[in-house]
């Protein structure tokens, strides 16, 4: 395993459409490792594949609860709305007001390529929206109300 270097909000990867995964080759299994380990190695609750430069439909999301990966995710459902501070690994040190919904329930596949069905509430809700944002080519920034802006230390956590 190996910590993968973040790309920058302003770097043109993040802008881009992921492609989804076919299979679970060595390759991504190795992707998957490293997002996780540079993951929590910059105390974030989220990793896309494009933040270390990989255009693949593949997220990384652990807000506490232990981790969980995503293949080729797609929101199902949505209900519900929260206006919260949110961040990103891509754009350390900074956050804005985002509404997204109070609860979500995704699809995907895990690392066995077998169809899963993971729901979220509040942070973790958060969490896949801004993650699968990420894949197609898609930053929090956009969706910010009343700008981005500096943030305290201890909120750093809460970066995706
Ligand atoms: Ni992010």
């Amino acid at each position: 395993m190996a910590l993968r270097n973040i790309r920058q909000y302003g770097d043109e990867v993040l802008g881009k459409v992921c492609r989804e995964v076919k299979d679970v080759t060595p390759r991504i299994r190795e992707l998957i490792e490293d997002m996780k380990e540079t993951m929590y190695a910059n105390n974030g609750v989220g990793l896309a594949a494009p933040q270390v430069g990989v255009l693949r439909r593949v997220v990384v999301v652990d807000v506490g609860e232990g981790p969980i990966v995503l293949i080729n995710p797609r929101i199902m459902e949505t209900s519900g709305e929260r206006t919260e501070e949110e961040g990103c690994l891509s754009l350390p040190g900074k956050s804005g007001l985002v509404t997204r919904p109070a609860y979500v329930k995704v699809e995907a596949y895990n690392e066995a390529m077998e169809r899963i069905e993971v729901e979220g509430e509040e942070l973790l809700a958060r969490a896949f929206c801004h993650e699968i944002d990420h894949l197609d080519g898609h930053m929090y920034v956009e969706k910010v109300e009343g700008g981005v802006h500096d943030v305290a230390y201890e909120e750093e956590e809460e970066e995706g």
